[in-house]
């Protein structure tokens, strides 16, 4: 049975994409800092569309990284893919010379070190794998080739920075597929309720590379399916 851990998983978008994996056959981890939210969303998607277990997950600690890769092993001799999704906008993130240093390292914490902490948690599961993928759910607020419009600038630069990890990681492990994800705008906590995507729309290109796209595609920033420029 392939597996999958979604961090982020007990709502919006990493939540659809656990729903979507389990309707596919995936046994799904689905990951989530806060333990109540996260057994209601195993036990919800459990239910409905397939096998799905809680791993308690805080991607910003490193201690609960490692307890969860732990936790993992005990229960699977392999993980096949990690979506790397949960994310956070912090208040205040709204003008690039008044943001402290504390909002920045918040940001950056969970946005860009966060994906990068789990993977290497979790790259001896992975190599266990016959086709393993790490998939980034990234921002198109992180691309770098048409500027900065002001929104969101440490959130952007967590986004950018997090590009940058899904380059480094695809050189370093040449057998994975790594790659990173612009969801679009997303009807999500985060993303409003006047965004103009669904969750599924949101999840359909993450689920695509987790279960269909081609093995050797690496390394790319990816939205609808098509890559788009860093
Ligand atoms: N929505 C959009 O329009 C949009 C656009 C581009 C990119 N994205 C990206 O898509 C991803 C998912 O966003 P979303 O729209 O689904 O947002 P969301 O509804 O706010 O969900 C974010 C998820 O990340 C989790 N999370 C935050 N910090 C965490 C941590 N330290 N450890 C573990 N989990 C943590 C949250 O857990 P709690 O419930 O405990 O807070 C929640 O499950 C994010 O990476 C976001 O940057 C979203």
């Amino acid at each position: 049975m392939k597996t999958v851990l979604i961090t982020g998983a007990n709502k919006g978008i990493g939540h659809e994409v656990a729903r979507q994996l389990a309707a596919k056959g995936f046994h799904v981890f689905v990951g989530a800092r806060n333990a109540k939210a996260g057994r209601k969303a195993a036990d919800e998607i459990g239910k409905k569309c397939g096998k799905a277990t809680f791993l308690e997950i805080d991607v910003a600690d490193n201690d609960s990284v490692a307890t969860a890769a732990r936790e993992v092993t005990k229960i699977s001799d392999h993980l096949d893919v990690l979506v790397n999704n949960a994310g956070i906008i912090v208040d205040g993130d709204d003008a690039i010379l008044e943001i402290g240093d504390e909002l920045f390292r918040k940001t950056l914490e969970t946005n860009t070190l966060g994906p990068l902490r789990v993977t290497r948690a979790f790259a001896p599961l992975l190599r266990k794998s016959k086709a393993p993928r790490v998939i980034s759910v990234s921002s198109g607020g992180g691309q770098l080739s048409d500027g900065a419009d002001g929104w969101a600038p440490a959130y952007c630069i967590s986004k950018t920075a997090l590009n940058g990890v899904t380059v480094q990681l695809a050189t370093a492990l040449p057998k994975f597929a790594v790659n990173s994800v612009c969801p679009g705008w997303v009807r999500t906590d985060m993303g409003g309720k006047n965004a103009s995507r669904s969750v599924e729309e949101g999840a359909d290109t993450i689920v695509w590379l987790a279960s269909e796209a081609p093995q050797d595609l690496t390394g790319k920033f990816l939205r609808d399916r098509k890559e788009i420029p860093w």
